[in-house]
């Protein structure tokens, strides 16, 4: 069965590659390779040097970076925490750290367990990297391109789309690592997802140079913003079209708005604006990533921006109506997605088109969705993301009130308990005109 999950998870991960690399790699399905431990990785002349080489392409302290710095380092060992212990124990799973319900996202799925695998290591070298039965022979002996790295069986991170799909397959949740209401509603913080914001959290255990650059190709982290939301999207379709939505009296809640539902009963609140086509009283879905999809839209091919927001406007009407009507809707989406917007990720927006966009989410953001909770957390960090893919390509410079005005609108997202509607659409407001003071070089730009 987990050797099943990990092939669908493989199968999914090429299909997303774009159609050049998949060509060149048709034969890395479908593996089930064993787990040999992070301790084969941590050789001091491999990666666990306790500082950067200096003379060496890679860093090879990556095992160092990622035992002392890195949450993925202590994913298992939070299950043995109170916390998980008492979130296992309202759901009546048994020890938390034992329970497949908790480790198909807090370990690695190791389908075989080689000698020095150890689960306790938690989200390890090969949970990212692929296992390294194959690998780590002629890896230890220097590959000479990507494409024998991914015949090898490396899980191609360095692809943007194989690396989205993989962060958002824990970090959205998708139907091989389902988050659930229940888990929530037991104790288990929020998830969410941005890629570009997640990687510099990490941090980085990688150091994107010029020689990075000539082995893996350019990196933006505009496009990393945009093909986080893309896989963001697609796991919440595949969640809603799948089985996991349901048949109960309620959907699988996991997959709506929270605050639809969490919120206080003080008057006034009432946001017919919120997400166009839903009737008030209803719930919408938690749509923030195909909401951010339809501003990028807007701005690389203005025409199906408009289909998609008229297809975002039947989903929520079709929400409204049923789960059969939701599911169909969801599944239409997810072709438009493959069809006519992943191939539009691969080229580069060009800055020009970028402060547009900044300035379409922000417009977008003060007119329908200063109420919503998850579309200001993702408005806060695609703001940051994308100006700092201005000012990397040297087209910006950032002022001190812009930045001051960006972390302001962080501040307003920190702590949903603390979120105020209309505090954040006043940190909208300034943000708004901290940008537009300076255009036309500015960033903002006319909508
Ligand atoms: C196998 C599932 C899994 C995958 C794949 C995964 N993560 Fe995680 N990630 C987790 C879990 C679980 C945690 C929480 C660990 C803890 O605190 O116990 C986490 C924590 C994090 C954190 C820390 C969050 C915080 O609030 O401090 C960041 C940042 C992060 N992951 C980024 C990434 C990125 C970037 C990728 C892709 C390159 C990725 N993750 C892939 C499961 C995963
Ligand atoms: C869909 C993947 C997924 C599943 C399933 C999952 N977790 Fe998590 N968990 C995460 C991620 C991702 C984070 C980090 C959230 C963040 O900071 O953004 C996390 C964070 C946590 C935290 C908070 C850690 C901290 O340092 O604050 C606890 C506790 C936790 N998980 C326990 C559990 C338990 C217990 C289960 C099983 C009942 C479970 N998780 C199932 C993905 C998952
Ligand atoms: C949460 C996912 C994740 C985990 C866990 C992880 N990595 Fe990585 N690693 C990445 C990503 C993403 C990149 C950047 C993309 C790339 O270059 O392939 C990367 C890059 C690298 C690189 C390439 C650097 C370069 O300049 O080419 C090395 C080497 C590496 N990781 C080693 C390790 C080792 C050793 C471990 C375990 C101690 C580890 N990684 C754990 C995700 C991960
Ligand atoms: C359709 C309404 C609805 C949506 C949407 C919803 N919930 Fe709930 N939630 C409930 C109900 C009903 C309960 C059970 C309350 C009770 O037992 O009194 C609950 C319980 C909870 C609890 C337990 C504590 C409490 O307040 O009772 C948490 C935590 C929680 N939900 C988190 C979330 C998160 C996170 C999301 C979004 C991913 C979410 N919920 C989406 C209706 C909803």
């Amino acid at each position: 069965m987990r050797g099943m999950q990990k092939r669908i998870v493989y199968w999914l991960a090429a299909a997303l590659l774009s159609p050049a690399s998949l060509l060149a790699a048709p034969t890395v399905v479908g593996r089930d390779d064993q787990h040999l431990g992070v301790a084969s990785c941590a050789g001091n002349t491999c990666h666990g040097s306790t500082r950067p080489f200096k003379d060496s392409k890679i860093r090879q302290d990556e095992y160092f970076v990622w035992q002392r710095k890195d949450a993925h380092a202590q994913a298992w060992l939070t299950l043995t925490s109170e916390r998980s212990e008492a979130i296992a124990r309202r759901l009546g799973l048994g020890p938390a750290e034992q329970a497949q319900e908790c480790l198909v996202c807090h370990a690695e799925s190791a389908s075989q367990r080689g000698p020095r695998y150890q689960v306790s290591d938690g989200i390890g070298c090969e949970a990212c990297h692929g296992a390294a039965e194959r690998w780590i022979e002629p890896h230890a002996k220097g590959f000479h391109s990507l494409d024998e790295r991914l015949e090898a069986g490396l899980y191609p991170t360095w692809d943007v789309h194989a690396r989205a799909k993989l962060c958002a397959s824990c970090h959205s949740g998708d139907p091989q690592h389902p988050m659930t209401h229940a888990i929530m509603a037991a104790g288990h913080p929020p998830i969410l997802f941005e890629l570009d914001t997640f990687q510099a959290l990490t941090p980085p255990h990688w150091q994107i140079d010029e020689d990075y650059v000539r082995r893996k190709g350019p990196q933006d982290p505009a496009r990393n913003w945009i093909v986080g939301q893309v896989a963001a999207s697609i796991a919440l379709l595949e969640n809603l079209a799948g089985p996991r939505l349901g048949h109960g009296i309620f959907p699988e809640l996991a997959f709506f708005d929270c605050d639809a539902c969490h919120h206080s009963m003080k008057a006034g609140r009432a946001r017919a604006e919120r997400s166009a086509g839903l009737a008030l009283g209803n719930v919408p879905a938690a749509d923030a990533p195909l909401v951010m999809l339809g501003r990028w839209l807007d701005v690389v091919e203005p025409s199906l921006g408009e289909r998609w927001d008229d297809q975002l406007r039947q989903f929520h009407i079709a929400g409204s109506a049923g789960t059969e009507a939701l599911q169909a809707q969801a599944r239409a989406m997810l072709a438009e997605l493959h069809q006519s917007v992943l191939p539009k990720t691969d080229a580069t927006v060009p800055s020009e088109s970028l402060r547009r966009l900044i300035g379409r989410i922000v417009a977008d953001a003060r007119q329908s969705h200063s109420g919503d909770y998850e579309h200001a957390q993702q408005t806060a960090m695609a703001v940051s993301v994308l100006t700092t893919a201005l000012v990397e390509r040297g087209h910006a410079e950032v002022s001190d009130a812009q930045r001051a005005a960006v972390d302001a609108l962080y501040n307003q997202v920190q702590d949903r308990d603390r979120f105020s509607a209309g505090s954040y659409a006043a940190a909208l407001d300034r943000l708004s005109g901290a940008f537009h003071a300076s255009a036309p070089s500015g960033i903002a730009g006319s909508p």
